[in-house]
């Protein structure tokens, strides 16, 4: 591939993006394909520190300060980890990108949308993904799927995350083209088979 493709993985806690993004992972290599993993909050080094205060720290976090935490951390995750990688012709897979800040941070918790745009506008100077998939599950399912170990985001409660996923919806709606909503209910083998489907279309 001569130039690279990006592809995120959204929706809420317990959807099961991770496991699909593995699976994807594997179904690429298989064909060929170089593939980069990373994730955000998170990736490799710093990252992986903002992460840790993001999810684990249990002192007061403004809400803006959380939302720029994450917009640092994919700063750093776009710069050091996606652009390299997309340069050298590789297909990078993403846990998480700027769609998590609207849902999460804008439809979550209610700060505003287009600031949000902007901010992540800078963060990520402009790269945009060439595909985002958005696994799609019911409330209850996703926190049953969570179970009882709930990290700081996780703690927010079934109305946030009703809130969060009527926003994947909604950004799903606006970017027909760029965001593909999955119906991650049904098994992990046709989720995945779904998947394939979509993301052949870009090969
Ligand atoms: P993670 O363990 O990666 O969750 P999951 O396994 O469901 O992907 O934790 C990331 C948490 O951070 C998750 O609750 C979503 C939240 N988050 C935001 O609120 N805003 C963001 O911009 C990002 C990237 C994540």
């Amino acid at each position: 591939m001569e130039k690279g493709l990006f592809i995120t993985f959204e929706g809420a806690d317990g959807c099961g993006k991770t496991t699909q993004l593995n699976l994807l992972k594997e179904y690429l290599e298989q064909k060929g394909y170089e593939v980069v993993v990373t994730r955000e909050p998170g990736g490799k080094g710093l990252g992986e520190k903002v992460r840790e205060i993001l999810l684990n720290y249990d002192g007061e976090v403004s809400d803006r300060c959380e939302s720029f935490l994450f917009l640092a951390d994919r700063a750093q995750n776009i710069d050091v980890i996606v652009n390299p990688a997309i340069e050298k012709g590789k297909i990078v897979l993403c846990d998480r990108h700027t769609d998590s800040s609207v849902a999460y941070q804008g439809y979550g918790r209610g700060l505003d949308i287009e600031q949000i745009n902007k901010l992540n506008a800078l963060a990520t100077n402009n790269r945009k993904p060439d595909l985002t998939l958005v696994f799609d599950v019911d409330i209850e399912t996703s926190m049953q799927r969570v179970g009882q170990e709930k990290d700081r985001m996780e703690s927010a409660g079934k109305e946030f995350f009703n809130r969060v996923r009527n926003g994947y919806l909604e950004i799903a709606k606006q970017e027909p083209e760029r965001i593909k909503v999955v119906d991650s209910t049904k098994s992990i083998d046709k989720v995945k088979i779904d998947v394939i489907n979509i993301v052949e279309g870009l090969l």
